[in-house]
């Protein structure tokens, strides 16, 4: 069982939300989970233009590190997002990744995975960021296990104190993989944005016919 950890702090090492995102891997680990963490500051990620290359033939125009982070969340059973809150958001850094993610929403090439959302804040804000990284993994067809956001107050504390709940959490994710996990508040969300995103496969089956197979196969095209 792989669970990846993505989290788009520009601190990378010496990131708050990495050592929550840390605290998640290591209850997974402890439940069996081999674990991966991904600095997106790390990695090249070109914004999109919108030029809608990828909707056409799966391939982007831009030639950087994209494509391998996409093909390691397809490897990982379970997939971490955690951002900072800057001014009430995620940070730029994750929305540049997650923009470039919309080949992998539109085909739902991610779904069936599991998944959990954390957040670090100075203040304010943890709880919104947490719910708008839930609805992102909605949207890619993963459903969340929870979440948690820590306002820090500038203090490594409330980091520690929030380590016991950080290491359920993905102790949570790892057993949802395992056992399974049923929420049908997200099952019924994740039903409608398929069949939102149908009418698009079926448009582009003469461009995409590896994806109007797959969907075939997995009953969401009858
Ligand atoms: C550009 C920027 C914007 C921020 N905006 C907010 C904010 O709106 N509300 C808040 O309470 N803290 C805000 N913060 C503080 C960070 O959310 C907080 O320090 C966070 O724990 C940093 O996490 P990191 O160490 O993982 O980067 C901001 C920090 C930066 C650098």
């Amino acid at each position: 069982m792989k669970i990846l950890a993505i989290h788009g702090s520009p601190r990378t090492i010496r990131s708050t939300t990495r050592r929550l995102a840390g605290f998640v891997l290591e209850g997974a680990a402890d439940a069996g989970a081999e674990t991966e963490m991904i600095d997106l500051a790390d990695y090249r990620i070109v914004p999109c233009t919108a030029c809608e290359a990828c909707t056409l033939n799966g391939t982007c125009v831009n030639d950087d590190d994209l494509p391998s982070l996409v093909a390691r969340m397809k490897e990982a059973d379970a997939i971490v997002f955690g951002s900072p809150v800057y001014i009430d958001n995620i940070t730029g850094q994750m929305k540049v990744f997650f923009d470039r993610l919309a080949d992998a929403i539109h085909y739902q090439q991610l779904a069936g995975k599991y998944g959990c959302a954390v957040a670090t804040t100075e203040e304010s804000g943890g709880d919104g960021v947490v719910a708008y990284l839930s609805h992102v993994l909605n949207y890619l067809g993963i459903i969340s296990v929870g979440g948690i956001s820590v306002a820090t107050g500038g203090k490594p504390e409330p980091v520690d104190a929030a380590e016991p709940a950080a290491r359920a959490l993905g102790k949570k994710l790892a057993d949802a993989v395992r056992d399974g996990y049923a929420d049908p508040v997200q099952e019924a969300v994740l039903t409608d944005n398929r069949a939102y995103f149908r009418s698009m496969v079926e448009e582009n089956r003469d461009l995409r016919p590896e994806e109007y197979e797959r969907w075939m196969r997995m009953g969401w095209i009858r």
